[in-house]
């Protein structure tokens, strides 16, 4: 049985830790940073198909995990500090050799521990080359994991499949770019990203709630033909563009032909049943096999049971593919559908 270190959004950690209880038949759980990081186990079930399980069904809010390999006291000494990580990194050994590698450290808010991600990872990668492994940022064949809580040292050493996302802790980073319109694009980019979804490969998108316009920019860029549907203004560098139709209505006031779309995304800050009523009114208007990307906006007590819920109801015109709190979400999840 093995212990797991796991990370969710900020105050959803409690939530990513009821789907384990739920999944893995005698797990035990513990919270490290309130909120955000925890700890189980794999209980009854065996390592390799539990991993399996969750790659083949990712939970909704558990963004990270990694296994816990060793395990020491946290302390503010330095060389104390280094000499755990790098006797740990030393035992790496079979999977370092010829191997791309990469280090994530992370430390808990509050924790004496005295390095930061950089200083950490500093310490650590002459004893990766020393070992025959190429120290990397990204695309590594292992990441060895470093966590520092307020009272304990957690290492672990996995492949990045085994991590459900290879950013530390999941935390997804883009460049911030000069003309970026909204920061509300970076749940699109990393929707794209975490659900495998090629934008471009789709040619007429309809935008719901799509002002002041990140979301249509992103498909704009992809080269997609885009109907943006907003009572309220885009932003004035995308009026313009041919290949943008703006329609100035509430989307439960427009209605198109059958087929006329193979990409629907909607973003809007509404009430997530009535979002899915007024997606399904629109539904005919996506070609089968079209998808849809759709912010579901969390704003009732039991999540959980809102998602049931709603995947349910969504199921009627669509195939849920994917349900995710993705590391951009908010107070929100998104859905990944395919018309039926
Ligand atoms: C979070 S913003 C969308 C941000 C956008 N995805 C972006 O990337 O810039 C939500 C938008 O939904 C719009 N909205 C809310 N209810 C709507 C409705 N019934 N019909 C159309 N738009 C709506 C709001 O006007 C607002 O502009």
């Amino acid at each position: 049985m093995n212990v797991y270190v796991g990370s969710a959004n900020p105050g959803f950690a409690p939530y990513a830790m009821e789907e384990l209880r739920r999944r893995i038949r005698g797990t035990k759980l513990s919270g490290l940073a309130p909120g955000e990081t925890f700890t189980f186990t794999s209980g009854d079930q065996d390592d390799e198909s539990l991993l399996k399980d969750l790659r083949r069904k990712e939970p909704i809010f558990l963004r990270h995990l990694f296994p816990v390999e060793a395990e020491n006291e946290v302390t503010g000494d330095r060389e104390e500090m280094a000499a755990r990580m790098k006797a740990y990194a030393a035992t790496l050994g079979d999977r370092m050799k010829g191997s791309k590698v990469a280090i994530q450290v992370r430390k808990e808010q509050n924790s004496p521990f005295p390095f930061t991600s950089a200083e950490g990872r500093d310490e650590l990668v002459p004893v990766v080359t020393e070992l025959g492994g190429d120290a990397v940022a990204r695309e590594a064949d292992w990441i060895i994991s470093v966590y520092a809580s307020k009272k304990k040292l957690l290492m672990g050493c996995s492949l990045p499949r085994d991590n459900l996302s290879d950013w530390p802790g999941g935390a997804v980073r883009f460049r911030r770019d000069e003309g970026l319109i909204s920061r509300a694009a970076f749940k699109l980019l990393e929707a794209e990203r975490s659900f495998g979804i090629q934008l471009d490969r789709f040619s007429n998108a309809l935008d719901l709630g799509a002002a002041p316009g990140g979301w249509t920019s992103v498909l704009l860029e992809r080269g997609l033909k885009v109907t943006a549907v907003d009572p309220a203004e885009m932003d004035p560098s995308l009026e313009l563009h041919p290949n943008l139709r703006h329609i100035r209505r509430n989307a439960a006031d427009v209605s198109f032909a059958p087929g006329t779309f193979d990409l629907l995304v909607c973003d809007m800050s509404w009430d997530p049943h009535h979002t899915c009523r007024l997606v399904s009114e629109l539904a005919p208007a996506i070609t089968a096999g079209g998808s849809g990307i759709i912010t579901l906006k969390l704003m009732y007590r039991k999540p959980l049971q809102s998602i049931d819920e709603l995947v349910e109801d969504y199921s009627y015109y669509f195939d849920v593919r994917k349900v995710k709190q993705l590391f951009h979400n908010r107070e929100e999840v998104t859905i990944w559908v395919k018309r039926k």
